[in-house]
């Protein structure tokens, strides 16, 4: 009796297998949503194949017959507008049209000459493979020594984990606190990836808006106000995109004492550490030993291309992290750590501190040039290389406004949708990505538009 079985077996399931073979080009639709009536052919064929299966003992129901989709937090990812702008601004540059890009979230230099040399001499030595998942142990005592010299703190190797960009510390440290429906405090208007990077793991960003009255950063008291039975921790940037705001010392420890009085966790990202240009930003550390910060090579370094940044954790923390690296990275790029490493050359450093003092030249001449052409900027931006401004004299569509102004001036600028859901309708980032002579032009073009 057993060979008819078999047989029979193999027939039905070669009849399945032609059944819901693929047919023609995939169609997107077909994959997602499932149009109903396919929907509905699909399972009466399945119910059809079950019955004459079952004669023979097989159980076709136990395949999955789940139409095939992409899975719901997909739908919670939002594309980064500004991306239609960047695209349209290079077409029309492409063109041989004008544009003065401001739109941009990274440093206009090259990468400093001493790191691309340190990058090329790895590779001459053959650095090519694999290293650490928590990071080579030279980089990590660079980073120790880095906060010695810089903060006066004790940071010992063991709580620095080296990460793919501060994206891949933000995911690890996501990753490491949140359970599916947990939810972490974050500012609006604020870094929007960061939201994403909780929902990857099943939490979700709890949006807080903030302005001028807190500086548009958190505080000990909005924590109170917004704190929620799923909450667990609270996260801020100093300084900030796209605000610039940066946190002071007093300012962080009232923020610490807060989310330590819920028994929360503390993140704060310090990727625009290095540019400041009011007062050094402390770190969360000089407050908080037990606070997780975030920060990279991408800014102050200028090196966002070789995507290299890094955490400080609890050192119980790194250790699961590292567990975690392993099975996500592998490992980061061997090359962009040996070359990070002359990131902290005095000849690199005389570099990039000569450029700190570029971007701060560009704020001083961009920040009352931007509000003396109509726009409100409350709060002084006293980092990063951004500057936030209220639109709302001029637009209530932020996207649209942002496209006309590139189209019809030629002057590329972020719409405030990229940062969150709070008036960002009214307002535009300026990034002084750019020289002197083109925010010259800039400034020129809005004036003749605006005035
Ligand atoms: C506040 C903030 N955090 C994190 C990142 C991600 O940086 P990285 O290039 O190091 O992944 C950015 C990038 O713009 C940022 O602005």
């Amino acid at each position: 009796m057993e060979g008819p079985i078999v047989k029979y077996s193999m027939v039905i399931l070669a009849t399945a297998r032609w059944a819901y073979r693929p047919r023609g080009r995939p169609d997107p639709e077909a994959c997602y949503p499932v149009r109903p009536e396919r929907q509905r052919l699909s399972l009466a064929s399945l119910l059809l194949l079950e019955c004459r299966a079952s004669w023979f003992g097989v159980n076709f129901m136990s395949l999955d017959a789940r139409p095939r989709g992409f899975a719901a937090r997909v739908n919670d990812i939002e594309p980064f507008r500004v991306v239609e702008v960047l695209e349209r601004a290079t077409q029309l540059s492409a063109a041989g049209v004008d544009v003065v890009h401001m739109a941009a979230g990274e440093p206009d230099f090259a990468t400093a000459a001493p790191i691309i040399e340190a990058g090329r001499a790895a590779l001459a030595r053959g650095e090519t493979q694999y290293s650490q998942a928590a990071g080579i142990p030279q980089l990590r005592e660079a980073l120790s020594q880095h906060y010695a010299e810089r903060y006066g703190l004790e940071v010992p190797p063991a709580r620095i984990m080296v990460t793919p960009g501060a994206s891949g510390a933000l995911l690890l440290i996501a990753a490491l606190l949140m359970n599916p429906g947990d939810g972490m405090l974050m500012t609006d208007p604020g870094y929007p990836c960061n939201r994403h990077f909780m929902r990857l793991v099943e939490g979700q960003g709890q949006l807080v808006p903030v302005g001028a009255a807190s500086r548009y950063q958190l505080s000990g008291a909005l924590v109170d106000a917004h704190w929620q039975p799923n909450t667990i921790g609270a996260m801020v940037a100093s300084p900030a995109n796209p605000t610039g705001t940066a946190l002071s010392r007093a300012e962080l420890t009232a923020l610490s004492a807060a989310v330590r009085a819920r028994g929360g966790h503390l993140l704060v990202d310090e990727i625009y550490h290095g540019l400041c240009y009011d007062f050094d930003a402390p770190s969360v550390l000089e407050v908080d030993p037990d606070a997780f910060v975030i920060n990279s090579f991408s800014k102050y370094f200028g090196m966002t291309g070789w995507r290299l940044g890094w955490l400080v954790a609890p050192e119980a923390a790194v250790a699961e992290m590292e567990k975690m690296a392993q099975n996500f990275f592998i490992s980061m790029s061997t090359m962009a750590q040996h070359a990070a490493l002359a990131g902290f050359e005095p000849q690199t450093l005389e570099i990039l501190e000569e450029r700190r003092a570029i971007f701060r030249q560009r704020r001083d001449f961009l920040l009352p040039a931007v509000q003396s052409l109509g726009f409100d900027v409350p709060c002084q931006p006293e980092g990063a290389f951004y500057i936030y401004a209220d639109a709302s004299r001029f637009t209530q569509d932020s996207q649209a406004f942002c496209l006309s102004l590139l189209e019809q001036h030629g002057v590329a600028l972020t719409p405030g949708l990229d940062f969150g859901h709070a008036r960002a309708n009214e307002h535009l980032r300026f990034s002084y990505t750019t020289g002197m002579d083109r925010l010259e032009a800039a400034v020129e073009r809005l004036s003749r538009v605006l005035s």
